[in-house]
């Protein structure tokens, strides 16, 4: 029987011109939540991530501090890239560096192909590029000579490179997006792909005579491959393009996620060389909107770039990782605000759902000995838990992270006004057996509600659930965390009576306000 596919997910290949800021973060958190919820679904996953480390631009940036390229790139990799994502629980199955063998070699195999099978042709590009982007511009790109992005002045190139016809893949591209109109997604970005497409498509430069930091063009060492194409490949050749025979299956790539900017090189370029190569296309492209700082691209070039270790430091990871996806609708553009990121983490991590848990585990701890009480139900808990699961699966199904979100928050809601109404603290009061029972009941079903928000929230916040998982006492008899299932998780009365539970700590601790 032939293994299932993986779920494939990627995040773009940063640069590694610079430290990772929170615009870097946002992306990969998008895509460990991803993948991690559709583990939860019982799915193969695999998520890749990694480093784009040629080019023009990392060049400079090594050359600028002292550092040939290589050692550079080693430095930031392994001192701030790796790490970071260690630091917020990135659970990536794989790393791809583009100084790598296993890719150099594929490139390079895959480009010689491509010119064998006529699509590679050699011819001279003049014109402006922008090393920010790492693009060759069209006029229509400038605004008073300088990149709409970076807004800095570009460099103006004639060199004699190698081509790829592009511009053969026009009408196989548009037939498509018309036929698979989830290939691009939200909705602008496939229009404005589309728009691209219905215009003039030109053949695209893929080499520079003028750097040699670059995987060399086979039949043609003095130059270098263009960056990009370079780049795109990363998505197959870390998975085994051209030489293992486990490629199918995890290609093509489920999801690739990338920031608004670079959509044209993943709508446009990429699924034309996989075109050529005769290779599938991926079954997503996602481009999401930037963090923007007083109205434009946070970035590092601006002085803009927020390290994440700011937010981190002061929020803890799991509320980074939360408040993004919560705040910004995935695909739309949005401001970071300390103050709107403080009243989020007061009002729905510490209140709604921190203090449900802390206050559940002590009167479980207070009324009955740290022991979960008989199993009880409760049809309004319950059935709203039954919506919820669903709506959340089906918004993580269309990336839509805030619409998941907010459906396990109003359940979440939901069972702190179940406690308010129900008064466990009165019930204990009174000494009867009926009120002993039903404040049994009411700490019973809170507990069951807490175990499926563990569960449910456990892709976003992976530490604070754990810590919630172990407090219910649950892993012996339910199994890990990771491993409960989202099919299984609106099933009720899931807790065995006679569960012990532990001391919680604080899930999220007050913050004190700063200057
Ligand atoms: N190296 C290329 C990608 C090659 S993929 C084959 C690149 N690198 S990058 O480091 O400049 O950007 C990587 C990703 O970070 C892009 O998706 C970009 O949109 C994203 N972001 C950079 N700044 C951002 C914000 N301010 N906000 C959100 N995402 C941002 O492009």
């Amino acid at each position: 029987m032939s293994e299932q596919k993986s779920f494939y997910v990627t995040t773009p290949i940063y640069y590694v011109n610079d430290a990772p800021h929170i615009g870097h973060a946002y992306t990969t958190i998008a895509g460990d939540v991803l993948t991690r919820w559709h583990r939860q679904r019982g799915e193969s996953v695999w998520y890749l991530t990694g480093t784009d480390e040629h080019g023009q631009k990392v060049l400079n940036t090594a050359t600028a501090n002292n550092a040939d390229p290589l050692s550079w790139c080693d430095r930031l990799v392994n001192d701030a890239w790796k790490p970071l994502w260690q630091q917020l629980n990135i659970a990536n199955d794989d790393f791809i560096r583009t100084t790598e063998a296993r890719h150099e070699s594929r490139v390079q195999k895959f480009l010689t192909e491509l010119k064998d099978a006529g699509y590679i042709y050699a011819g001279k590009f003049e014109g402006p590029y922008c090393v920010g982007c790492e693009e060759f511009k069209l006029p229509a790109d400038l605004l008073e000579g300088k990149c709409k992005i970076h807004s800095k002045p570009v460099e103006l190139l004639s060199e004699d490179n190698w081509f790829f016809k592009l511009s053969a893949f026009r009408e196989q591209l548009l037939e498509h997006y018309r036929k698979n109109p989830n290939a691009c997604q939200p909705e602008s970005a496939r229009n404005e792909v589309v728009s691209f497409l219905e215009g003039e498509v030109r053949d695209l430069s893929i080499s520079r005579s003028t750097l040699s930091w670059g995987i060399p063009v086979p039949w043609d060492t003095k130059q270098v491959i263009y960056v990009w194409f370079d780049a795109l490949l990363n998505y197959a050749t870390a998975v085994g393009l051209g030489e293992s025979k486990d490629f199918s299956k995890k290609w093509p790539a489920d999801i690739h996620l990338v920031g608004k900017d670079i959509l044209r090189f993943h709508a446009v370029i990429w699924p034309a060389m996989l075109m050529a190569a005769k290779l599938p296309v991926p079954n997503q492209v996602f481009a999401h909107g930037w963090l923007l700082v007083a109205g434009e691209k946070m970035s590092k070039s601006k002085l803009t770039g927020i390290a994440p270790s700011e937010i981190t430091n002061h929020f803890g990871v799991d509320a980074f990782r939360y408040y993004f996806l919560r705040a910004i609708p995935f695909g739309s553009d949005g401001s970071f605000s300390w103050e709107d990121m403080s009243a989020r983490y007061t009002s729905e991590l510490a209140n709604d759902f921190g203090n449900l848990a802390s206050r559940t585990i002590a009167m479980l701890e207070k009324y009955f000995d740290g022991k979960i009480p008989e199993v009880a139900n409760e049809p309004k808990l319950s059935g709203a838990l039954q919506s919820t699961v669903k709506a959340a699966d089906l918004a993580i199904s269309s990336l839509d992270f805030q619409g998941a979100i907010l459906q396990i928050l109003d359940f979440c809601k939901l069972v702190n006004g179940y406690v308010t109404e129900k008064e466990p603290w009165k019930l204990a009061k009174q000494s009867d057996a009926a009120n002993k029972k039903e404040l049994g009941d009411v700490l019973y079903n809170t507990a069951e509600a807490l175990r499926a928000l563990a569960v449910l929230f456990n892709s976003v916040m992976p530490q604070t659930c754990q810590k919630l998982w172990r407090a219910l006492g649950v892993e012996k008899t339910l199994g890990k965390l990771a491993d409960q299932r989202i099919s299984n998780v609106a099933k009720w009365g899931q807790i065995p009576a006679g569960t012990v539970t532990s001391k919680i700590e604080i899930l999220f601790p007050k913050i004190e306000a700063e200057e």
